[in-house]
């Protein structure tokens, strides 16, 4: 009898980084108790030892560029909203944030949909609906490495109102692949984003600072977000000027690439005591 091949498109060994990150997002008091599990919960007491080290020995803990990324990529998510009137969010990977139910408090016009792997959409489903957020807050299905068919971020895109200004949103995603795959995935999303009246994309990326004071810190934490989630952790692009570049080359134009640090007073951030080393990315389509 022959072992069936592992299904490459099936990436559900990831998702147990969303239950560490949803008690992160809570335990910063940026999310609700109806978002965190057991199994976030045990994640975190597992890795305080391992903060505590990196913040002493690095200056920044994995959960300094957490709370970095999440606050400036809502920053930028806002600003979309208020400034350029986008009303449709589509946040891919959401796992379980609480980023659609805050957006939602603060701008009830909007619409929000949720999409992640089908597990990981059926629990965030069941936690939306127990929190009564209603039809204008939803989760769908959804394997960014589907090229077609109904979980493809095309069919996601297709379900959407085409006259209204939209915006993906991805976080703590993109460097769970290597970069052919996810420039694939960045083409997709730019094509499927042109349909409508004006689009952006905003995301987080960790990008390969070799000459970063930590890096041999940055190898050691992608090494244990590997272990823990059963595949690679790639850094992407060694420069803010390559990841413009890439962007550019994928499909997107206007690419702002935001070093954290520049939000410290504004955002009121956890600051590292070196370069930081996450970046964030806003394109239009
Ligand atoms: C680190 S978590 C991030 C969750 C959330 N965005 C946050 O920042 O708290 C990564 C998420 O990616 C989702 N994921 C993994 N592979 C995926 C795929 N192929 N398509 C869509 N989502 C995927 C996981 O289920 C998980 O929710």
């Amino acid at each position: 009898m022959t072992t069936p091949a592992p299904d490459a498109t099936d990436t559900s060994r990831i998702s147990i980084s969303a239950h560490y990150t949803g008690y992160v997002w809570y335990r910063n008091g940026l999310s609700a108790p109806a978002f965190v599990t057991l199994a976030g919960r045990i994640a975190n007491a597992a890795l305080t030892p391992v903060n505590a080290f990196l913040k002493g020995v690095a200056g920044a803990s994995i959960d300094t560029f957490l709370l970095q990324r999440h606050s400036v990529i809502d920053h930028l998510v806002s600003q979309l909203i208020e400034e350029q009137g986008v009303e449709q969010v589509v946040e891919i990977a959401a796992g379980l944030s609480p980023r659609g139910y805050r957006l939602r408090k603060r701008f009830p016009h909007i619409t929000y949909l949720e999409a992640d792997l089908p597990g990981m959409a059926r629990r965030k489903g069941a936690l939306l609906n127990a929190l009564g957020t209603g039809p204008e807050h939803s989760v769908k299905p959804c394997n960014i490495l589907e090229a077609s068919g109904e979980q493809s971020i095309q069919a996601l895109l297709a379900g959407l109102d085409p006259a209204k200004k939209t915006l993906i949103v991805t976080e703590g995603l993109v460097n769970y692949f290597d970069l052919p795959t996810i420039r694939s995935v960045w083409a997709r999303m730019a094509q499927g984003l042109k349909t409508f009246p004006a689009a952006w994309y905003v995301t987080d990326l960790y990008p390969d600072f070799a000459d970063h004071p930590a890096y041999r810190y940055v190898k050691f934490a992608q090494k244990l977000v590997g272990f823990f989630t059963r595949g690679e952790w790639p850094l992407h692009y060694p420069s803010d000027k390559a990841i413009r570049e890439g962007f550019m080359q994928d499909g997107f134009r206007d690419v702002e690439v935001h070093d954290p640090a520049a939000f410290y007073d504004q955002l009121n951030l956890p600051r590292a005591k070196t370069a930081t080393l996450v970046r964030l990315i806003r394109a239009r389509a």
